[in-house]
């Protein structure tokens, strides 16, 4: 198995990361998660140009082109076998002395990427999942894909500890997103998902499934959401990289709508599908 160090591709057990790499000490940097479908990686400019904005937005300056980026995975998913998966990739500000302040611009940033085989989430998409309500506690910059991920897993780890797959998160009344996904609902067959401002990710599966709206007649309002909206939806569903267009049937023990995927969910799933074909 190949991973990319750097410039270069090299074996997995050959990859070695200093212990005073910025991204492990402060969670100084920035990542991406992008699908591979049939050997080939789906929506790699969207995903790779908000790579080079969120390293904008702290000042990580990441010395290569998407182009360069898209050729030096693409020949990782080859040398791999991928066929069905993901790339994880991410960009730590690199290594020096533990300082908080950024180090000099002689220190360049260390690139770390490799490949995980993993089938679409079929049998959530198709049936639902649970998921429970949670106070955002996330710092005021949740635009930008960090490494700094402790609100997000600690929100994760409480649905999980309940047997729930997904934490939606709230700041007072208005939902933001969930621990690792966007989260939009349906009421009287309109779509709500909240803007894409400094309090949420914007998903690029959220940017496509808002762009499936605009191109099939389905009503789009990118507006925030009260939590009550949330429990009153008709449907709700959160949308990721991995998760595809996940059904959420059930919040905090309250079914949403009759408790099953509603149709609006469907269709977007059926469209979705055609898209990554
Ligand atoms: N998570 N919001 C948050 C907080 C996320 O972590 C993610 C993705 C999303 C959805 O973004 P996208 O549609 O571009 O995947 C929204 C990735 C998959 C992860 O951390 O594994």
């Amino acid at each position: 198995e190949y991973v990319i160090l750097n410039g270069g591709l090299i074996e997995r057990s050959e990859a070695k990361v200093d212990i005073e790499d910025r991204g492990y000490q402060f969670g100084d940097g920035v990542y991406e998660v992008i699908r591979v479908y049939n050997g080939k990686m789906f929506t790699a400019d969207e995903h790779l140009e908000r790579l080079l904005e969120s390293g904008k937005k702290i000042e990580l300056n990441i010395p290569y082109s998407i182009g360069q980026l898209k050729q030096m995975l693409a020949e990782m998913i080859e040398r791999n076998n991928l066929e069905l998966g993901i790339v994880y990739m991410q960009f730590s500000r690199g290594t020096s002395p533990r300082n908080h302040a950024y180090p000099g611009a002689d220190v360049a940033p260390v690139l770390t990427a490799y490949t995980r085989e993993t089938s679409r989430p079929v049998e959530s998409m198709r049936n639902g999942v649970k998921a429970i309500l949670i106070e955002d506690i996330r710092w005021l910059r949740c635009d930008i894909k960090s490494l700094n991920l402790l609100g997000n897993i600690m929100a994760k780890q409480k649905a999980a500890q309940t047997g729930c797959f997904e934490a939606i998160q709230h700041r007072g009344n208005t939902v933001t997103e969930g621990s690792s996904s966007n989260v939009a609902i349906v009421k009287n067959g309109k779509l709500y998902t909240h803007p894409a401002t400094n309090l949420i990710l914007n998903g690029i599966t959220r940017r496509k499934i808002n762009e499936i709206c605009t191109e099939n007649g389905v009503a789009l309002e990118e507006s925030a959401f009260t939590k009550d909206d949330l429990l009153d939806a008709d449907e709700v569903f959160m949308s990721s990289t991995s998760a595809e267009i996940t059904p959420i049937t059930e919040i905090e023990g309250k079914p949403i709508g009759n408790g099953s995927p509603g149709p609006i969910t469907n269709k977007l799933q059926n469209l979705f599908e055609e898209a990554i074909e």
